[in-house]
């Protein structure tokens, strides 16, 4: 790669089968994970309701879900569903200019879906193909591999760098001529994240280099994000056509069972993703608690100050017993347990704590853990010591 201002491979503030899935596997696991490894090759399965001593920290979920004023738009909008989401007293038209507005743009910018995997899905399927790659990272979010699979389009995951982040430099590299690069800042799994002023870099070369290769930067994760070079590439997207940006009300809205998700872009990048839409795809319900939330912004505040507190207890845990976990900017944590994530998923589920799936090449050696409510990650800490045969490193009580 040739003409970047500077290397892309700074990592922000660190320096650095399918088959017979049982109920209780499923449940143990979580909804996304199970997908994830299962696709929807599996049998329809309903999960049971959460034991009430349980403690769920496997799909990067916010604990507490959705704040007050959502629960309140939510309560609102009853009053509509009788209507198509078109014709709702907040309606799908309005959620999109609200959004489109926060980003400089209008409702022309904006597509919404049941989630932001629809977004990642219809992403695949617009931009890739058999002579038309995806470029992503070799351990990141999966659902545009097992899209692309489907495609039948090539599929080039680059290895992460050192300090588990996004190789940027080789990324840039492999986009020419790709079809679609999917680049998700933060990543799940591993909680990293890139500079906007590296990110910025990455677009640019790409979109000269190889202007007819799209580029999908997904802010899932986002909102929780406290370190102070991360910003949103949305103007990018703005700026460039096939450039667009996901995010979800799933995580720090705490809305994942609403299934809504967007994305953002230029009005030209958007009509080619908004023909594959589900027709009315995101309920009146979803619309107006979604709307409510926009209107609410200190209910996010709190909740990334909730979780940075919880997420600092739990990295001080791993650190203070000796092992690494990777710095995370998000509601989650990736730490080397240096043994297989299954054993430990499946000795922690025996005492009731339930942590993320596998993520290759890493699974023998890391485990995904959600941060959940503090109280929550002191009790799971507690497992987590016994299970590992930790014993705390300095002085520090846990
Ligand atoms: C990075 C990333 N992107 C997108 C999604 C999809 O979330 P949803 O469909 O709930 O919006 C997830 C879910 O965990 C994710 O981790």
């Amino acid at each position: 790669m040739k003409s970047t201002r500077r290397g892309f491979l700074s990592l922000a503030g660190s320096g650095g089968g399918a088959g017979a899935a049982t109920l209780h596997a499923i449940s143990a696991r979580g909804r996304e994970a199970w997908e994830a490894e299962n696709g929807f090759r599996g049998a329809p399965v309903f999960l049971p309701p959460p034991e009430a001593d349980e403690i769920r920290i496997s799909s990067n979920e916010n604990p507490l879900g959705p704040g007050p004023a959502a629960v309140e738009g939510l309560r609102a909008a009853y009053g509509s569903i009788m209507r198509y989401p078109m014709n709702a007293a907040t309606s799908d038209t309005d959620l999109r200019r609200k959004i489109g507005g926060m980003f400089g743009g209008g409702p022309e910018h904006v597509v919404l879906a049941p989630g932001s995997s629809e977004i990642l899905r219809n992403a695949v399927r617009v931009y890739t193909g058999p002579g038309r790659a995806l470029v992503t990272a070799e351990c990141s979010y999966e659902n545009p591999i097992r899209t692309a699979n489907w495609m039948g389009a090539p599929v080039k995951a680059i290895p992460m760098t050192g300090g588990l982040g996004l190789d940027l430099d080789k990324m840039a590299g492999a986009a020419i001529g790709a079809g679609l690069v999917f680049l998700c800042n933060p990543n799940n799994p591993t909680g990293t994240v890139h500079t906007l002023a590296d990110v910025t870099d990455f677009v640019n070369f790409v979109k000269k280099e190889s202007p007819y290769t799209a580029i999908l930067l997904d802010e899932a994760y986002y909102d929780y994000v406290t370190h102070p070079g991360f910003e949103t590439g949305a103007e990018l997207a703005m700026k460039h056509r096939d450039v667009f940006v996901g995010r979800t009300f799933s995580k720090a809205y705490g809305m994942a069972g609403l299934r809504v998700g967007y994305a953002v872009g230029q009005a030209g990048t958007i009509s080619k993703l908004a023909p594959l839409a589900l027709t009315f795809g995101t309920s009146v319900l979803s619309i107006g608690a979604a709307m409510a939330s926009l209107e609410d912004p200190d209910y996010i505040r709190n909740e990334v100050r909730r979780n940075e507190e919880a997420r600092k207890f739990t990295l001080d845990f791993f650190s203070s017993h000796g092992l690494d976990p990777v710095p995370s900017e998000t509601n989650f944590v990736f730490v080397d347990i240096g043994r297989s994530a299954r054993e430990f998923r499946e000795a922690c589920a025996e005492r009731g704590v339930f942590v993320g799936r596998d993520f290759p090449p890493y699974e023998n050696s890391h485990a995904r853990i959600s941060i959940g409510t503090l109280d929550e990650m002191q009790r799971a800490t507690a497992v987590f010591a016994e299970v590992l045969g930790l014993q705390a490193t300095d002085n520090q009580q846990q």
